[in-house]
Order: structure tokens, then C-alpha cells, then sequence
């Protein structure tokens, strides 16, 4: 896949990542369809974050005889901003060996302040210091929720921190890299601005309602 990358920020120019985007973009997209859609879009960007995982050697053999092969070994976590990151959630959980885990962060931003209010979060004690996690949200936008979901993840000591969005706002990528310089960013477009009610210029709408039709 094609990307341009910038310290921490790489945008996915692939031509099927934009017009899977260009469709979630389009008002007319039902939801039925918006939703199938976010998922292969998922997919495609969870398979260019994950470009950062470890791949140890390892020997193998095929019917024929040894080959030389790999196998992932990473402590891998998984980490959905409830709720329009479990459609992302969903798509990287095929694409990666079972063995890695799924946190939940249940983060809900309010209409008139756009602070991100959380009201679930079951997080384990500790963390294996050298864990990758990647945090799954389609927008970031003032980059509040990120922010507080990166916030528990860091509190526990871990720094391999991927944010990945299908839009993100530039204010929102500025938040978060002046708290957290160290977080990769990967999204699918980099948009215009915020509008006065914090939502993403041209952005698709609210990917939640449109992912749950509600
Ligand atoms: C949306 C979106 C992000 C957040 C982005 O979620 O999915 O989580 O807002 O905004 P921010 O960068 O300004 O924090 P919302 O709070 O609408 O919840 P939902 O996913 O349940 O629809």
C-alpha cells in the first residue's frame, strides 16, 4: 500500500482505501451499506498500521521441504473506542492471530462542552511494557476522546501507541501529538478543520449513526 508519512502521521493514499472513503463520505450511502463499506475500509487501514509489528523467524515446513518463515510476536492489544471503533475492531481482529487481546474504552462525547465523557473502561492491572497497542476509533476530531484513550494506556506504562481513524481534523492530530508525540497516527485523510460544533470538514457525518443507524 502507498502512504505518505509525516514523524508520526501517515495517510493512506491507496486508491481503494480513498474510494471505499469516498463512499462513506457520500450522504446518500444507506447504512446498510456504510457499514459493510467501514468494514473493508478497516480492514485496509488496520493492515497498513500493523506494518509496525514484530515478525520473528521461524522455520516451517511445506509438503515439499523447509522454507524459512516468520511468526508474529508482538504482545498485541487491540483497543475499540466504543462505539464506532468496534466496526475497525471487527476487521483487525481477523486480520491478526487470536492470541491478541481486545480492551474496550467506552468514551462518549458531549454535544455542548465536546469533552469526552468515559463510562466504560475494563482495562487490566498492568501491561506487558513492550505491548502494541492500537486504539480504533473512525474519527478523530478535537482529538478529546483519543487523547483519554491513549491516557489509560500510557498511565500503565505503555508506549507503543497507534491511533487509527478513518478522517482526522488537524486540530485533533496537533492535540494529540502535543500530549503524546510518541503516538503513530494512521488515517485514511487528513481533512479541512472543525466546524463549530466539532464536527470534521467535509468528514462523513457521525460514523456512529451512520455505522448503527441510529
Ligand atoms: C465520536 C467519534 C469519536 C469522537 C471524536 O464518537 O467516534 O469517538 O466522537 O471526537 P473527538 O476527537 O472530538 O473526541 P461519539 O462521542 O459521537 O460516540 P459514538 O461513537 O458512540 O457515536
Amino acid at each position: 500500500m502507498t502512504t505518505s508519512t509525516a514523524s508520526n502521521l501517515q495517510v493512506c493514499d491507496h486508491p481503494i482505501v480513498q474510494h471505499y472513503l469516498t463512499r462513506l463520505r457520500d450522504y446518500q450511502t444507506p447504512s446498510c451499506d456504510f457499514r459493510r463499506i467501514a468494514i473493508s475500509l478497516s480492514r485496509a487501514l488496520a493492515y497498513e498500521a500493523m506494518r509496525d509489528l514484530t515478525a520473528r523467524e521461524a522455520g516451517v515446513e511445506t509438503p515439499i521441504g523447509p522454507a524459512k518463515g516468520v511468526v508474529l510476536s508482538d504482545y498485541v492489544v487491540i483497543a475499540p473506542i466504543l462505539r464506532a471503533g468496534l466496526v475497525l475492531a471487527e476487521a483487525a481482529q481477523e486480520l491478526i492471530p487470536p492470541t491478541a487481546r481486545v480492551y474496550h474504552v467506552g468514551l462518549k462525547r458531549d454535544e455542548a462542552t465536546l469533552q469526552a465523557i468515559s463510562y466504560y473502561s475494563k482495562l487490566p492491572d498492568r501491561l506487558p511494557a513492550d505491548s502494541k497497542v492500537y486504539i480504533l476509533d473512525p474519527m478523530l476530531a478535537t482529538g478529546g476522546s483519543s487523547n483519554a484513550a491513549i491516557q489509560l494506556f500510557h498511565n500503565l506504562g505503555v508506549e507503543k501507541i497507534h491511533l487509527v481513524c478513518f478522517l482526522a481534523a488537524p486540530e485533533g492530530i496537533k492535540r494529540v501529538h502535543e500530549k503524546f508525540p510518541y503516538v503513530k497516527i494512521t488515517t485514511a485523510s487528513v481533512d479541512s478543520h472543525l466546524n463549530e460544533h466539532g464536527f470534521i470538514v467535509p468528514g462523513l457525518g457521525d460514523a456512529g449513526d451512520r455505522i448503527f443507524g441510529t
